[in-house]
Order: structure tokens, then C-alpha cells, then sequence
């Protein structure tokens, strides 16, 4: 596809840099505009423009070739509507496939004409499953969905993953703190291979059940395998599904495999390079039950320093991993060190002014994301 790179990098196929890149680009340039969805939950909209901005440089700093990468990426206020207003040379059709996947993309139009009269460029989004896969569960300590998506996402085009293209072999993600699944949900809806880790059996027993009456009540072919609790793998269950028959048999079908154990158990049955991502929401340090207290611990940069060298063991060279934290835990530079004195090594956005996916959730929880490359 005209306009891709595998795996991001600074220099075009012809050995141009980055500046003949803007030059060729702001004379043959399309302005676009992209309609952001808003968010029910008030808290996270507040700071939905610059979340959505992040999460759109990434994906595209990610997935497009320096001279098709967009520019002058600006958020813009519609009355009760949000967007982003930017210039791409890339392809419209490439546009719509990548900007199709972003958590928050509403629909995109380019601008034409003297006056900028809007042209509708639909976006696509191809999914395995229906989101319901994601949205129906609801519990306390549930991540917010949309964020879990822009996590992956960025994950993804970090590891230089192009969903939008053909995937042979499937791509493995894994959440590492994976409460109830909503991680592995998205990574599902993507048609990818999915897995857990959790310590607390109670949640992995809800997400397990909960997973079952899914493909169940959608007719899904499936198979499913529950462990003993305390088997010597810490194993919990496994399940093997796909969307149809058809995809079965080609085998397209997604496998979704959950341990009880700690994030950073290195005796797990997790082979070594095997995964391309790890997106997980750290805990915040902050009880949402009285009984979980021993599964939050309050330390983010102690539990990060012990599980990291396991990720990296995991991850295949060039895999990513995407982390959320509460700031009020821990910083930003402590939370980058922790990861590189494992050999993740964050991934620092090449714009001077990139936009920060930090947002605040609560009067105890600020949150914020950061992304590292397995060197
Ligand atoms: C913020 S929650 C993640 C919620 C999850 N993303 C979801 O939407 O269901 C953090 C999770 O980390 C788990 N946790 C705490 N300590 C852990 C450890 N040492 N290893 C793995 N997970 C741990 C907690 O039990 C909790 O489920």
C-alpha cells in the first residue's frame, strides 16, 4: 500500500529525511477533518482532543511513511462536537483504513474547495466481533474502554502492526494485569490472539463465564478448557473461537488463554519472543474493595521493576509495550526507567509539541500512558 512503512522509521525508501518530507508535503497536501466521539463518561471527555491527538500521532507516526505522516494536527471545538483538523499527503483510501481503528473516530471529511466545503470520507473499521464483546461487562476498577482501545492501538503501531493489513501469523496480545479482560476483549474485536495474566481468581472466574455465555448467545464455534485452580502451569482456562465456520477451518479463529498468577511470573507457560504487544493498566494504588487491598499494591515503580524483565522476556525484539498509571504513584521518568533497566525503552513522539494522553480520572487518580519498544 503506497505510503507504509513497516515498523515506522526517519528516512523514506529513497534515503530522503524528514525535512525534503515536509517540503514535498505542504505543496501537495490534503486538509482533513476528523469528527471525535464523545465520551459518556464526562471525566475522560475533558480531555478527549488531546487523548485523541496522542493517540492519532502515534498510530501514524507508527504505520506511515515520513512524507504521508499528517502535519499542522490541531483539536478544534464544534459547539457540543470535538475534532481534529490536519494536512496529509497520504492516500485518502490508506486515511480511512487507519484513522477507521482509532478509539474515538467519529467520521472523517476532507476539505475541498476555496471555502473548505466538507467531503465525507467514511471511515472503515473491520472487526471480528461486535464491540458488545467490550462494552457489555461492567464492574468497579473496569478500565475505561476507549482508552484501553487507543492503548492498543498505539501498542500495535508501535510494533509496527497495520491492522488494516494481512496478518500471517497472528499477532499475540498481552495484559499482563488483566482484571476482567477488557484488553484481551479489544485484542478479541481485532481478531487477534489474546493473553491474561491476573492474580485475583475471582476476576478471572467472572471474565471466563462471562466469555462463555458470549460465544454461546452468538453462536460462535468454540472450545473451551477450565483448570483446576492450583495446577502446576497456573493455567485458568483457554478458549479457542472464530467469528464462522469458514474462518475456523482457514484457521483465522483467535485463541484468548488467562493464568492466575503475577504479572511477572517467568515460569508461565509464555514462550520467550512470543508476543507482540503488552497493554495494561497498572494498579492505581487506590482500594476500590476492601478485599483487594493485597492486589494494590501502592508501589507502581517497585511492582514495574519486578514484573518488567519478564515483558521483555516475553516480547519478540521490536515488540511494544503500553502502560497507564496513576501519576499521583509515580512519575513519568520512574516509570521510564523502571522499564528500560529491563531493555524497554520508551518511545518518544518526534514532534516538539506532541500532544499528552494524560488525563485526570478522579480527585485520587491521574492518569497517563506511555509507550516502550522491546530494544
Ligand atoms: C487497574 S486494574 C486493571 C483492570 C483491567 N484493565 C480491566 O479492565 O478489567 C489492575 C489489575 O492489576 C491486578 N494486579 C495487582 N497486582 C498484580 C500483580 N502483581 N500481577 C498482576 N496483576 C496484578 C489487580 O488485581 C487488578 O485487576
Amino acid at each position: 500500500m503506497p505510503g507504509r512503512v513497516e515498523g515506522g522509521g526517519d528516512v523514506d525508501r529513497d534515503g530522503h529525511g524528514p525535512g525534503y518530507a515536509a517540503e514535498i508535503a505542504t505543496s501537495t497536501a490534503t486538509r482533513y477533518l476528523l469528527l471525535l466521539e464523545t465520551d459518556l463518561n464526562r471525566v475522560f471527555s475533558r480531555s478527549l482532543g488531546s487523548v485523541a491527538a496522542a493517540e492519532f500521532e502515534g498510530v501514524t507516526d507508527g504505520l506511515l511513511a515520513p512524507d504521508h505522516r499528517p502535519f499542522d494536527l490541531a483539536t478544534s471545538s464544534l459547539g457540543r462536537a470535538k475534532g481534529l483538523s490536519f494536512a496529509s499527503t497520504a492516500e485518502p483510501e490508506v486515511l480511512q483504513g487507519l484513522l477507521g481503528q482509532l478509539s474515538c473516530g467519529l467520521a472523517l471529511f476532507e476539505r475541498t474547495g476555496d471555502d473548505g466545503a466538507l467531503r465525507p470520507r467514511p471511515l472503515i473499521e473491520s472487526l471480528a466481533y461486535d464491540t458488545d464483546l467490550v462494552s457489555v461487562q461492567r464492574y468497579r476498577g473496569k478500565t475505561n474502554e476507549r482508552l484501553t482501545r487507543a492503548m492498543l492501538n498505539l501498542a500495535l503501531a508501535s510494533a509496527g502492526i497495520d491492522l488494516t493489513g494481512p496478518r500471517d501469523p497472528i499477532p499475540t496480545v498481552l495484559d499482563p494485569m488483566c482484571g476482567r479482560g477488557t484488553t484481551l476483549n479489544w485484542a478479541l474485536c481485532y481478531g487477534l490472539n489474546a493473553i491474561g495474566i491476573e492474580p485475583d481468581a475471582g476476576a478471572l472466574r467472572h471474565y471466563d463465564g462471562f466469555l462463555r455465555t458470549w460465544a454461546k448467545q452468538h453462536r460462535l464455534p468454540h472450545k473451551h478448557q477450565g483448570f483446576r485452580s492450583n495446577n502446576a502451569e497456573q493455567r485458568h482456562a483457554t478458549m479457542d473461537v472464530a467469528p464462522t465456520r469458514a474462518a475456523q477451518k482457514a484457521g483465522e479463529g483467535q485463541r484468548i488463554e488467562t493464568f492466575n498468577a503475577d504479572g511477572g511470573d517467568r515460569t508461565l507457560a509464555i514462550k520467550r519472543g512470543s508476543v507482540d504487544a503488552i497493554v495494561t493498566d497498572l494498579p492505581y494504588g487506590v482500594q476500590h474493595r476492601a478485599d483487594q487491598a493485597k492486589l494494590d499494591p501502592a508501589d507502581t515503580v517497585e511492582l514495574l521493576t519486578r514484573v518488567a524483565p519478564a515483558w521483555r522476556r516475553w516480547l519478540r525484539k521490536g515488540g511494544s509495550v503500553c502502560v497507564a498509571w496513576n501519576v499521583k504513584r509515580a512519575s513519568r521518568v520512574d516509570v521510564a526507567v523502571a522499564l528500560a533497566e529491563a531493555g524497554l525503552i520508551e518511545k518518544v513522539p518526534e514532534h516538539d509539541h506532541a500532544h499528552s494522553m494524560r488525563h485526570v480520572v478522579d480527585s485520587t487518580i491521574t492518569r497517563d500512558v506511555l509507550v516502550a519498544v522491546a530494544g
